[in-house]
């Protein structure tokens, strides 16, 4: 099922998106990104060979994404599978009683625009070129993975905006689902606890100390390749549909 699949994997260039394309691309796949990081994208293209390709663009423009479909299109003439993984994290509160000052509108709506407008853009225009593939004998044409995070649901001081943009692909991914399931079109969000990845090599050691804490097995940070087996997984099982499933060792996130 993996070998010869065709995917477009957005973030693809760093973290849970380089992962997953590393693995379609052993399982024998064939994968286009689309991220804006163009140089890093290509270098990951070049180390993996000829079955990978870039497409240089912002997962919430319509240009962008149309762009990266007809390249998709051209170079391998369909396409089975979408990764959402473009995203980034930001911790902003809502209010800041030191400086009396609110957080900034734009912050929020960057927020909502990468990691909400993004996963759905990219989708609504997916669907339809996978929507043309023909049936396998299940019915099924194609499989969208999108991520979310479990801060979606424990978000804490300073994740409002965060904790709801992904909150949004998480409530999007049942509605979607149903969309599709007529043309056969499976969709399911993984929604991912901390991971090594680029996104939280920021974080303070004592930090990245308490989330291992708060993880009760394995007590870690996930590895990006345990997300990309994930999304393997649920490529390769048909009955994974409209679902959400948290990938975090248990760990739960309590305010500190
Ligand atoms: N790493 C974690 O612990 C973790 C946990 C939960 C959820 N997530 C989510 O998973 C996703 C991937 O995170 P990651 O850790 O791999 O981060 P990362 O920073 O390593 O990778 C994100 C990739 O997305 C690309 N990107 C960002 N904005 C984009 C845009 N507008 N258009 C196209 N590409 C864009 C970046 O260039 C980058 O290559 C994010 O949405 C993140 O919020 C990550």
């Amino acid at each position: 099922m993996l070998k010869g699949m065709v995917s477009l994997v957005t973030g693809g260039a760093s973290g849970l998106g380089k992962a997953t394309v590393e693995r379609l691309i052993k399982s024998e796949g064939k994968v286009v990104i689309l991220d804006i990081q163009g140089t890093r994208a290509q270098e990951l293209a070049k180390r993996l060979g000829e079955n990978v390709a870039v497409s240089v663009g912002c997962v919430s423009s319509e240009d962008d994404v149309k762009k990266a479909l007809e390249l998709t299109k051209s170079l391998y003439g369909k396409l089975d599978t979408v990764v959402n993984c473009a995203g980034f994290a930001q911790t902003r509160q809502v209010y800041n009683f030191y400086k009396g000052q609110e957080c900034s509108m734009d912050d929020f709506i960057k927020c909502i625009n990468v990691n909400t407008i993004g996963t759905f853009n990219t989708i609504r225009l997916a669907a339809g070129l996978i929507g043309k593939n023909a049936p396998n004998e299940d019915g099924q044409r194609g499989v969208i993975v999108n991520t979310a995070s479990t801060i979606a649901y424990e978000g804490d001081i300073g994740q409002a905006g965060y904790a709801a943009s992904t909150a949004a692909v998480i409530g999007m991914t049942l509605p979607i689902a149903r969309d599709l399931a007529s043309r056969g079109i499976r969709v399911v969000t993984i929604a991912p606890g901390i991971f090594e990845t680029p996104l939280v090599t920021y974080l303070p050691e004592k930090m990245i100390e308490f989330i291992k804490r708060m993880t009760p097995f394995p007590s870690r940070l996930g590895k990006p390749e345990e997300f990309a087996h994930l999304v393997t997984s649920i490529v390769e099982n048909p009955m994974l549909n409209g679902e959400v499933i948290r990938l975090d060792g248990a760990q739960r996130w309590f305010p500190l």
